[in-house]
């Protein structure tokens, strides 16, 4: 008995004595990562007891699809034993998810589809000689909603080291794209809207070693060109196409490419690039740190790719009350004139200092009486509002909802008249002032906006709630707004919300800027994914502390030619099986361009046929990502994916050549 006892206590401190049940719901669960809400001990997602179908269960761990857990078992537990299903809390017919088990990359159990409401599912499984188990939780492919999915009564059956949850393996960092060439590369949209009078500011972004000297051949009467920064201005009072060519020229030669301008009612012709302030400064934000955007934006070289917006978002106006005095103080002046808090002394300068780059101001705002934030918004001052923006020489306003629902709940008009009014009043207010001021509606998608927003005025508007970094959150927003791809076009663009990469804040908590919790894989599926959807390029992460892998994710010029392509398609979706899906998105110049996705927690190869995509045979295939070229591909294509990762190709009759 003493010698079995010394032996236990030898094998070390993960060790546990002979076959003992080691609950789920003891492990560390911050390593579990899912769609929703954190994962919770001993009861359901929603802190309820845990139930299912019915029958209530003391231990166990609520989560919500889609939901993964790494666990290392080092060979230590003989079996795995749970009761699985939907939480009865979800209360909705919605509700579906599918369980599956994978052991050292083999799939070892799958529940198939589960509902609300049906009985709990027993799972016992051998685990002898297993290393890493991932209980994973999938959402049968209708999206998360309402997927309360719970490991009840689940617990190892362990006889040596104990299981340990891990975080998946960690990806390096690698940078796929070449750095640009010495020789100039025009890049950014081929195609410019402006309207008849108002001021004109295009600054020609080019990748190349400086000096670059800028012409611009067929330039309409009212523009002139900076020919030392490539800054166009002026005014152009005639309606109508101009055709123009751009072209930078340094020691190693020239590029140059057609530029439509079109003067005449549309704004936003390609989907607008930029920074928003939001995900890193929240309400710390403040005129220096805007300017500072700025200069990085142009320092960086993201400027020399085609973003352009600088853009405020919450928090530049007074509050009744905030924990920073600076930003406490009378909302307006008494003519009504909204006022800026103190960390806003000048905006009119600001937004000069800005326009000095050769960038553009974007401004923020709420319909209801108090933004998100709780500062001042532009309820019954609209007008007042919308002057004092173009007066201060502000590009874009983004619009939020917030505290404007209290207004609508008196207001007796149907719903959907009551969603637009707001948005028609301030799209019209807008168009009267004499500088283009780019709408972006931010009610998160409510009465199907994207059916919408553009007739009301808008030029974009976010398709659903703050993104957040919850898991396969990016797939699950591509693909949702994928459905609505038949409202993207140009000057109408469905928005996912901002690129949430480099040092950037919780999304919710607004905390001080972190390092990205995406994996680099994650990350450059992110960009591949907001690029073949046409979406707003806004950037949100720290400015100050843009690093080598970001600006390499945020700046592969060929990457954003998807985004910025003219013709301003959504890409549609090839679903391949429950972890891998294609979107393809036609060019502009006959061109596809074609991401392989993989949402699953291995790698997994992914074989694309030109056929299912509607392609016709023998395409050369471009690595966008890469900047490489592959070959002629005769009736397909095939790539091993990463984990969470994309591979993004550009296909074509033709080989692909820049410019
Ligand atoms: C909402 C919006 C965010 C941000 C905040 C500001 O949550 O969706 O993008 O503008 O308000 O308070």
């Amino acid at each position: 008995m003493k010698a079995i006892l010394v032996l236990a206590l030898c094998v070390g401190s993960f060790a546990v004595s002979a076959a003992e049940n080691v609950r789920l719901s003891s492990l560390d669960l911050t390593k579990m990562r899912q769609g929703w809400g954190k994962p919770q001990i001993d009861r359901s997602i929603r802190e309820q007891p845990l139930s299912i179908g019915g029958r209530r269960f003391d231990h166990g761990v609520g989560t919500h699809a889609k939901s993964a857990l790494w666990i290392d078992l080092a060979g230590g537990s003989e079996r795995f034993t749970a009761f699985v299903g939907v939480d009865d809390a979800a209360g909705s017919p919605k509700a579906s998810v599918a369980f599956k088990i994978v052991a050292d990359g083999r799939t070892l159990w799958r529940s198939g589809p589960v509902k609300l409401g049906q009985p709990p599912i027993p799972v016992d499984i051998d685990l002898r000689g297993v290393r890493t188990l991932i209980l994973l939780v999938g959402d049968t492919g209708d999206g998360i909603e309402f997927d309360h999915a719970d490991w009840a009564d689940a617990a190892f059956v362990v006889n040596g080291p104990a299981p340990k949850t891990i975080d998946p393996p960690r990806e390096e960092p690698i940078i796929l794209t070449p750095p640009p060439a010495p020789r100039p590369r025009i890049n950014g949209p081929r195609v410019f809207g402006v309207r008849p009078g108002s001021p004109f500011l295009f600054k020609i972004p080019a990748t190349g070693e400086r000096p670059i000297r800028f012409a611009v051949a067929g330039l309409p009467k009212g523009l002139k060109l900076d020919p030392l920064t490539g800054i166009i201005t002026g005014s152009i009072s005639k309606p109508g196409t101009y055709v123009v060519t751009l072209r930078a020229t340094n020691l190693h030669g020239t590029a140059s490419r057609k530029f439509r301008i079109v003067c005449g009612d549309k704004l936003a012709l390609t989907p607008p690039m930029g920074w928003n302030h939001w995900y890193t400064h929240y309400d710390r934000v403040t005129d220096k740190l805007v300017r500072e955007a700025a200069d990085a934006m142009v320092k960086s070289g993201m400027a020399d790719v085609g973003y352009q917006y600088v853009s405020i978002d919450d928090c530049w106006m007074n509050a009744p009350k905030h924990k920073d005095p600076m930003r406490v103080g009378p909302l307006r002046d008494p003519q009504g004139n909204i006022i800026p808090n103190r960390h806003f002394p000048d905006m009119k300068a600001l937004t000069g200092y800005i326009h000095a780059k050769g960038l553009k101001a974007g401004i923020y705002t709420s319909p209801g009486p108090f933004t998100c934030g709780g500062f001042a918004g532009a309820y019954q001052h609209e007008a007042q509002d919308a002057r004092q923006f173009a007066e201060w020489g502000f590009d874009l306003l983004k619009y939020d909802w917030c505290s404007y629902g209290e207004i609508a709940k008196n207001d007796p008009d149907p719903e959907l008249v009551k969603l637009k009014k707001p948005y028609i009043l301030m799209a019209n207010l807008l168009k009267q002032q004499p500088r283009d001021i780019v709408l972006n509606l931010c009610q998160y998608g409510m009465g199907n906006v994207w059916e919408w927003g553009a007739e009301v005025g808008g030029h974009s508007w976010r398709t659903a709630g703050d993104l957040g970094f919850e898991l396969d959150r990016i797939f699950e927003v591509a693909l949702k707004n994928a459905e609505h791809r038949q409202w993207s076009k140009p000057g109408s663009w469905n928005d996912p919300d901002y690129i949430q990469i480099g040092k950037i804040g919780d999304a919710r908590g607004m905390g001080e800027p972190i390092d990205c919790p995406l994996s680099p894989n994650e990350q450059y599926a992110f960009m591949s994914l907001w690029c073949l959807m046409a979406a707003p390029l806004f950037f949100s992460g720290d400015m100050g502390a843009l690093d080598p892998f970001t600006l390499n994710v945020l700046c592969n010029p060929e990457v954003i030619e998807i985004d910025q392509d003219p013709l301003g398609q959504c890409a549609r979706v090839i679903h391949k099986d429950e972890d891998t899906f294609v979107m393809v998105k036609d060019m502009e110049d006959g061109s596809h361009a074609v991401g392989l996705f993989n949402r699953g927690e291995a790698p997994a190869t992914v074989t694309v046929r030109w056929s299912d995509l509607g392609l016709k045979p023998n395409l050369y295939v471009r690595d966008v990502w890469r900047q490489k070229d592959l070959g002629k591909f005769k009736s397909s294509f095939t790539a091993e994916v990463p984990r969470h990762g994309t591979v993004l190709l550009r296909a074509g009759q033709k080989k692909y050549k820049p410019q």
